[in-house]
């Protein structure tokens, strides 16, 4: 039996066949959740949580997903994990995606602005800039771990320019977030709450510094627009932006990078796709939401039932977690004609890789303007790119991640 609470599972292989399987069977089916370790303080501890509810298909996930008064994200928060003490609870609660309104249409008023396209498109020549210089090397490198040298770097590269961090600085972004993103993984956090809380301490205390820095000296980078917005009449407090700076150095980061290794494991492993794309590079925007929906960088978010309800026939009651599965939905028959083929010219494409409801990605058009430079960049080497070893999955419920992925470019191929 697939377990699909199990961070183990996931270190083999997105269990797409359990997800059909409850699909066609029951859409919101129950999981017991197995006993997971924790390193703190006082030693070992063991957790189970209370177990949830499943649901796996697109129109369910749809249907909570839009209807926060019924699923909520504050109650418990939106992770899968339950919080352990009510003040954890209460420090989860100062994170945007863990917000319902009305304190999440105020924060997300305040940093929408950013994140429009009219707001990204600026980035598109820098970011193009920077993927062309990494194809380059790697290219030339001829053998490399995609995830160190192209998927991770792209996403750091534009994170330090967004928030206008110095780029030598990206390796502390890089390692705060594998720490509390990877909690269960060993080679991470390894479930010791010590790094976890280490690790926010040293980027808090980081991000003070840039605060302050841009309260200071004004630049047209995104932290100095949040350290000066207002809202209501009043400045966000530091408390405030240090949760936002957070979350967009952890959402802004894992995210892409493992949505450029996976989309890179699948162009490889698809050669006719790969070929057609690389005939016709007007299929770049299709390929990229192909790509999003085939790859589901992450793979569910938490709700809470706020009171007794009843979500695609099934009876759900106050208090109840409920995972909205975005990798099951996406491969969903009923709404992606063959959902198992990559195609990459695939339309309509209304894929959920990007949540939908008042959570929606913020960063979506970011994303997408990454994944599309970066692809361009590398369609004419794309014919060469070999696997050079086996890839190495996270051990994670939440991202479909792949934490190494050895490739070669093989220039006699082309
Ligand atoms: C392929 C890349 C990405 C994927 C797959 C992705 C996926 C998601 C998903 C599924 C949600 C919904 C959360 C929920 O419903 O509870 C979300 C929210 C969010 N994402 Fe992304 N994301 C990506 C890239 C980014 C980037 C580049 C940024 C910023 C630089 C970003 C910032 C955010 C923020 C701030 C939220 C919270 C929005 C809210 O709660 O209102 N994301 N993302």
């Amino acid at each position: 039996m697939t377990l699909l609470a199990d961070p183990a599972t996931y270190a083999r292989g997105v269990p797409h066949a359990e997800f059909t399987r409850r699909r066609v069977a029951d859409p919101v089916s129950w999981v017991e959740e197995p006993e997971l370790i924790r390193h703190g303080d006082t030693g070992v501890r063991r957790h189970r949580g209370t177990g949830y509810w499943a649901v796996t298909t697109h129109a369910g996930v749809v249907e909570a997903s839009r209807d926060p008064g019924t699923f909520s994200s504050a109650e418990k928060g939106a992770f899968l994990a339950d919080p352990r003490t009510q003040a954890d609870l209460e420090r989860n609660r100062r994170l945007l995606v863990n917000m319902d309104d009305p304190a999440h249409a105020r924060l997300r008023r305040t940093v929408s602005a950013a994140f429009t396209p009219r707001a990204v498109e600026p980035l598109r020549a820098s970011v193009r800039a920077h993927a062309d210089a990494l194809v380059a090397r790697v290219v030339r490198a001829g053998e490399v771990d995609a995830v160190a040298e192209l998927a991770a770097e792209l996403p750091l590269l534009v994170l330090a320019d967004l928030l206008g961090m110095p780029y030598a600085d990206r390796g502390l972004l890089f390692g705060w977030s594998n720490n509390l993103v990877g909690f269960d993984d060993p080679r991470y956090g390894g479930g010791q709450v010590e790094v976890y809380r280490r690790t926010f301490a040293e980027a808090f205390a980081y991000a003070r510094e840039l605060f302050a820095g841009r309260r200071r000296d004004p630049g047209d980078d995104l932290i100095s627009r949040l350290v000066l917005a207002e809202t209501d009449g009043r400045r966000l407090s530091d408390a405030e932006l240090c949760q936002l700076w957070l979350l967009l150095v952890i959402a802004g980061n894992e995210t892409t990078r493992h949505l450029v290794s996976g989309s890179l494991e699948a162009l490889i492993d698809h050669p006719g796709e790969r070929d057609r794309l690389v005939a016709d590079p007007s299929l770049v925007p299709s390929a990229v939401e192909e790509l999003l929906r085939w790859v589901t960088p992450i793979m569910q978010f938490r709700r809470t039932a706020r009171r007794d309800t009843v979500l695609c026939g099934r009876r759900i009651a106050a208090g109840d977690k409920v995972i909205l599965y975005y990798i099951s939905a996406n491969r969903d028959a009923a709404v992606f004609p063959d959902p198992d083929r990559l195609d990459l010219g695939r339309a309509p494409n209304p894929h959920l890789a990007f949540g939908t409801g008042p959570h929606f990605c913020l960063g979506a058009h970011l994303a997408r303007l990454e994944a599309g430079e970066l692809l361009s960049a590398l369609l004419p080497h794309l014919p060469a790119l070999r696997r050079a070893g086996p890839a190495e999955r996270m051990r994670s419920t939440f991202m479909n991640a792949i934490v190494r992925l050895p490739v070669r470019f093989d220039t006699a191929a082309h």
